[in-house]
């Protein structure tokens, strides 16, 4: 069940009144609930059955230090894609053999201390990298586990800014290349190859380019075996959508019995990188109203306290987010443009929302914006980046405070 629903017209968080929190904590705020996160990672784990498996939560999704101990106590490895995000995943009790590092484009200096802590795998995505992996390795008197992201030249069926599965994507090597490079990192000096990697995008509802993605590294590895590589995993990445619009979206049952059945003729080990499915549907940003703009033809603005700088994916992707009051009405519904502070004409929420026309000061809740919400806020017009709680067991409290002017301006001379 949703952790966000009205009882008895009110809207809640696992029985948490949402109105109590915004009175208190203020807005913007974001509200997670720890049982739905709890309830995904379990639902991924549970899935794999007795196939061998490992899920690493994408930390990028959302790295809040409480929703990371959340994930971890579920039985969650994680996916980091920065030195920031291992160092999060360090203080929230991972081992280095927990954490996957991934991510285009690795800094010398991630690259060292992904090597020197002895991450589980790095994911590397070119030769160059490799290479550089090894030498950093060989330096450090050690060997690092590496694994080869694959780009297989797959359509993912998603928004475009979240396709990563072609080769006019910056991601991966090009499966023609894949078998060549892997021989050569294969019995490199500081390098123990384990692996294949793959992720094609974000937010898929179809399950068939998962299954193809899937297919294309079991027939890579089967090769690589012939020609005496033996790796020991493949991680087929994220990408499980939502259901932001009440869409019907798969299963994380069916959507990894998916991945299992495709891989389960090679035997290989099977690791996944889950971020939204996780995270997703466990968050809703609350915002006050501030302003409303009656316009000649009828409708209105309805401008909130939150807007790009605090929930970037309406402007990034268009992406849909249902909006609601915190409180059921009969009122008569009218046509409003959902809008943040910004000033930009871009920083928009929804438009032509169906709602209660709200009064200045009420709260609306913005829902299905626990991954890729407060990962990718800002300071943009200097705004703090928002409070954020966690409710837990009929309870709540502040699990990141409100950013101060004074903590956007510590940084500066
Ligand atoms: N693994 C890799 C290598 C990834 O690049 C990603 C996401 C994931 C796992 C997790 O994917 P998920 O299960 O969350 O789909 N900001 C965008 C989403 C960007 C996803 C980037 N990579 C959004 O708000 O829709």
């Amino acid at each position: 069940m949703h952790a966000f629903r009205f009882d008895a017209g009110i809207l809640t968080c696992d029985g948490v009144v949402l109105s109590t929190i915004a009175d208190r904590a203020g807005t913007p705020t974001y509200v997670y609930s720890a049982a739905t996160l709890r309830e995904r990672v379990r639902a991924f784990i549970s899935g794999f059955g007795d196939y061998p498996h490992a899920v690493h939560y994408a930390l990028k999704a959302n790295s809040n230090l409480a929703v990371v101990r959340i994930v971890r106590a579920a039985g969650g490895l994680v996916d980091a894609n920065s030195g920031g995000e291992v160092e999060v995943a360090l203080r929230a009790g991972y081992a280095p053999a927990d954490i996957v590092l991934t991510g285009v484009g690795k800094t010398p200096s991630e690259i060292k201390k992904a090597v020197t802590l002895g991450v589980k795998v790095i994911n590397a995505e070119s030769a160059g990298e490799l290479e550089r992996i090894a030498d950093t390795a060989v330096s450090c008197q050690t060997t690092a586990r590496v694994a080869l992201r694959i780009n297989p030249n797959i359509a993912a069926d998603t928004h475009p800014h979240i396709s990563t599965g072609l080769v006019t994507h910056k991601f991966g090597v090009p499966i023609a290349e894949a078998r060549a490079i892997a021989r050569r990192a294969d019995g490199r000096p500081g390098l123990a190859f384990v692996g294949l990697h793959v992720h094609i995008g974000s937010q898929m509802v179809g399950l068939e380019p998962i299954r193809e993605a899937a297919a294309a590294v079991v027939e890579l590895a089967r090769e690589l075996r012939d020609d005496g590589v033996r790796v020991e995993h493949l991680d087929l990445g994220g990408g499980l959508g939502i259901s932001y619009d009440d869409e019907t979206v798969p299963l994380v049952q069916d959507y990894v019995a998916t991945l299992v059945e495709a891989v389960r003729p090679s035997g290989l080990a099977l690791i996944v990188e889950p971020g939204r499915a996780v995270a997703g549907p466990a968050g809703a940003l609350l915002a006050s109203v501030v302003d409303i703009k009656h316009r000649l033809d009828g409708t209105r603005f309805v401008v909130l306290d939150a807007g790009m700088s605090e929930l970037m994916r309406p402007t990034l992707y268009g992406a849909y987010h249902r909006i609601t009051p915190l409180t059921e009405s009969n009122a008569e519904r009218v046509s409003c443009d959902v809008v943040g502070p910004i000033c930009e004409s871009s920083d928009v929420f929804g438009i032509g929302r169906m709602l209660p026309l709200p009064a200045i000061g009420d709260v609306m809740a913005v829902l299905d914006v626990g991954a890729y919400g407060s990962t990718m806020s800002s300071n943009y017009n200097r705004h703090p980046l928002p409070a954020e709680v966690m409710v837990d067991d009929g309870k709540w409290h502040v699990v990141r405070r409100r950013q101060t002017i004074d903590d956007q301006l510590a940084c500066e001379e």
